[in-house]
């Protein structure tokens, strides 16, 4: 079994060959019904059992459809109802009923320390389903809906982030550096991403691009990526904040310097993008969102060890 908690300390080789598992199954699937099973029954029996310490409509119904498609099951536990999250009941007892119950842990958690502590107790595959520094199966199912769509590898794309330097930023950083894409990040300078993320960056031998001008950032750029502005994490002045990050408000004028450009953001949607840009030509927003499910049922297939 593996574990898929955050895409640096993944092989690239891996996660290469998730998308490629992804893309097979998605086509195989053109006519089925959401709920029915792929023929090949991959994990028949399978129980997936999912925690949230913070709201998700998108993680939770991905993965729910994810491993029914896979011939497995689903059970949502909400951490205020349980032992652990009432501090009536050890981490480490928990994680070791989970492990009897059930035969993967999906986690989203308001916590990176908590990953890490499951992560010693936990005899299941571990899947991170957003945590305050990374969102790696967004990204992942993100790089599979950029080369979808523009139907080359993300190598050969320019990809821009305008936005907070957040989770899901860190980990399309991080992906940036196991697919090789070229990364260009806008955003104000107080709120360039941590010292910790560049370093490792740089001690890969890679290097990503920061400007505080949105238009030198988005400068014929493939791809346009944004998110909120307030992550749900963030514990900030949510009027100053937003003042702050007023320079980088995506509109149709912003995206007329990248032509080529389309737009994706993994939603909810703050204010940090107009609805002309977000509901328009551009945006495959929708299209991303929809694709979680297929790329995260080869996370799952990468957890139980059933990827060939
Ligand atoms: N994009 C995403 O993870 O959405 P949810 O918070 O709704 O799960
Ligand atoms: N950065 C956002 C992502 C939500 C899916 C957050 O953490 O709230």
């Amino acid at each position: 079994m593996k574990h898929f908690i955050n895409l640096k300390d993944i092989e690239s080789e891996d996660l290469k060959k998730i998308l490629t598992d992804a893309k097979k199954r998605k086509y195989k699937r053109k006519n089925l019904n959401k709920l029915d099973i792929d023929k090949d029954y991959p994990l028949k029996g399978k129980i997936l059992i999912q925690m949230f310490e913070k709201p998700s409509l998108r993680t939770r119904m991905s993965f729910y459809l994810a491993i029914r498609q896979l011939g497995g099951g689903t059970i949502t536990l909400r951490s205020n109802e349980l032992h652990l999250g009432k501090g009536g009941e050890s981490l480490a007892d928990t994680a070791k009923i989970l492990s009897t119950y059930g035969d993967g842990f999906m986690l989203r958690t308001d916590s990176d320390k908590k990953i890490s502590e499951f992560v010693k107790y936990i005899k299941i595959p571990l899947i991170n389903g957003l945590s305050p520094s990374s969102h790696p199966t967004q990204v992942l199912s993100d790089i599979f809906t950029v080369e979808e769509i523009k139907k080359k590898p993300i190598s050969k794309l320019n990809i821009c982030w305008i936005g907070d330097s957040n989770n899901v930023l860190n980990s399309l950083i991080a992906a940036s550096v196991k697919f090789s894409f070229k990364l260009n990040i806008g955003c104000p300078k107080k709120y360039t991403p941590k010292k910790s993320v560049l370093d490792w960056v740089k001690k890969n031998k890679k290097k990503v691009f920061i400007f505080d001008d949105p238009k030198k950032a988005v400068k014929n750029a493939d791809v346009v990526f944004s998110d909120k502005v307030i992550s749900l994490n963030d514990k900030v002045d949510v009027q100053k904040k937003t003042k702050e990050f007023k320079k980088f408000y995506i509109n149709t004028n912003l995206l007329k310097l990248a032509p080529k450009s389309i737009f994706l953001h993994c939603l909810p949607r703050g204010n940090e993008v107009s609805d002309n840009v977000f509901l328009g030509k551009k945006s495959h927003v929708w299209q991303q969102a929809l694709n979680r499910v297929h790329v995260q049922k080869s996370i799952l297939m990468y957890c139980f060890n059933k990827l060939r």
